[in-house]
């Protein structure tokens, strides 16, 4: 979308300002609404004071995610004070799930739409805007709706997004995510297909990440999640295929076949452990025990050689012990992530361990348990980094390094992201999407430093 002159003040109705919270599913998300109201002639503008219409895109996974919108939702009451025509909007799944409760905060929303509901969109602004309706909630959960018709072209620089499936059937005891989302269901094969040549051909994307609370319950008519990989291999001149997340149970080894035969199916899985003891896990109702997990981790690395795996993990679920949580502690030590992504238990309205199970880890206690586990999976992740010294690595550049503009931050198929200096004669710009060798010369707990050994594919730009 093009940006808002401000010298058009009749334009500013049009003007769309889409703020999101959350996972890259809700990313995607706002791509969708973006296009649905692209339609009806509106256009992105870069901040809320220029916009008629804004919209927050918000995630209700733990408490906190809440407190940030209504935080961001009183900072921005001043602009409806100041021009009472402006439209608010709240969209996602904190909307979902607190539905028409949000109205009685005193904020400033004139409407509410949950994920299925976007459609809904031009008529609610249009509603609001004519005074035909106030205080809109349309939280409708579909069994159908996937938007497959829809291409937002979810874009950051050679790097794509594309949602394959949406909803979840797994309902773990803590998760809020099925009732926000809803029930599991999948896109078309040959319209996945196409969003992802879409995205080659007129954006010159490199690289896409497959996105699913469940990608490998994936399946529309017949076909699983390791076919669409298959179709999009085969269809599509993609360089870079990455997916996420995938559940622990029913793991298709098939899947890491695949990605050990092909290079252009990247070799990084995030496996989600959530916990180390199996008790923990049954309470959570996660279908695997920790022998199955270490089991399947150590298949995956014997199949796909220099696999990078991360993971999430919850401290202080409801009834951890001291030792359970010291399972969860060696069973990284085992597990050795390259990264971990690591939360406190934060208890979700409408789950069934908020209804049946007594959140009964004192916040303290949650809180030092986060910070050992922090201590512990940095120590590995910086041991393992150092390991791959001297070695070398195809990378994709994705931009600039936040520290420097004569360094590029780039990526191996693992998912390390290696920092490396612009290479001589060469603009920064120039190797936005290029993939080089470089050789591993220092490490961090977060990075690896590079330098360039040759370049690859350097003639197709
Ligand atoms: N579909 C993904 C998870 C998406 S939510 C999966 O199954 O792996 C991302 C992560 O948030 C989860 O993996 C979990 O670690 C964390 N999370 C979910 N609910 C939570 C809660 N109530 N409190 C704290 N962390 C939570
Ligand atoms: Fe939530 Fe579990 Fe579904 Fe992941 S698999 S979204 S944690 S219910
Ligand atoms: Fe949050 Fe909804 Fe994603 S709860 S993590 S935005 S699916």
């Amino acid at each position: 979308m093009k940006p808002l002159h401000a010298e058009k003040p009749a334009a500013a109705a049009l003007s769309l300002y889409v703020e999101t919270y959350g996972c890259q599913m809700n990313e995607y998300d706002s791509g969708l609404v973006c296009s649905i109201l692209g339609e009806e002639g509106f256009d992105s503008v870069p901040t809320p004071e220029q916009a008629g219409v804004i919209l927050l895109n918000t995630c209700a996974i733990r408490e906190k995610a809440h407190e940030k919108v209504f935080n961001r939702l009183s900072a921005l009451a001043h602009l409806k004070r100041r021009n009472p025509g402006t439209v608010i909007g709240v969209l996602g799944c904190m909307a979902q799930n607190l539905g028409d409760d949000l109205f009685a905060m005193g904020l400033p929303v004139d409407f509410m739409l949950g994920p299925d509901n976007y459609r809904e969109l031009p008529r609610v602004i249009q509603n609001i805007r004519s005074g035909a309706e106030a205080g809109i909630s349309i939280t409708q959960l579909s069994r159908s709706e996937t938007y497959a018709d829809l291409a937002p072209r979810v874009v950051s620089g050679c790097l794509a997004f594309v949602t394959i499936m949406r909803g979840c059937d797994n309902f773990c005891s803590f998760c809020v995510v099925p009732y926000t989302r809803g029930r599991e269901r999948s896109r078309s094969v040959e319209s996945i297909v196409s969003e992802v040549n879409d995205l080659v051909e007129s954006a010159g994307v490199k690289e896409v990440t497959l996105l699913g609370q469940n990608v490998n319950s994936f399946r529309f008519e017949g076909l699983y999640f390791v076919d669409l990989i298959r179709s999009i291999l085969r269809e599509t001149s993609i360089e870079r295929i990455r997916f996420t997340s995938p559940h622990p149970h029913d793991f298709p080894e098939e899947l890491m076949e695949l990605m050990a035969a092909e290079p252009r199916f990247c070799s990084h899985v995030h496996l989600p452990l959530q916990s180390g003891s199996s008790a923990v896990l049954e309470r959570m109702r996660r279908d695997y025990t920790r022998e199955d997990y270490l089991r399947l981790l150590r298949t995956m690395r014997n199949m796909v050689p220099d696999l990078g795996v991360s993971t999430d993990i919850i401290v202080g679920f409801c009834g951890e012990s001291e030792a359970e949580f010291e399972e969860t502690l060696s069973l990284v030590e085992e597990a050795r992530y390259d990264m971990a992504f690591m939360f406190r238990y934060s208890e979700r309205e409408l789950t069934y361990a908020r209804k049946n199970l007594p959140d009964d880890v004192a916040e303290p206690v949650k809180l030092q348990r986060l910070e050992r586990l922090i201590e512990v999976q940095t120590r590995i992740s910086q041991a393992k980094n150092a390991d791959l010294v001297g070695k070398s690595y195809a990378v994709l550049v994705e931009g600039r390094s936040r520290r420097s503009a004569l360094e590029l931050m780039s990526r191996t198929a693992s998912n390390k992201v290696v920092i490396f200096p612009v290479p001589e004669g060469e603009s920064p710009e120039a190797c936005m999407g290029r993939t080089f060798e470089v050789v591993i010369t220092g490490s961090s707990a977060a990075t690896l430093r590079g330098e360039l050994r040759q370049p690859v594919g350097a003639a197709r730009d």
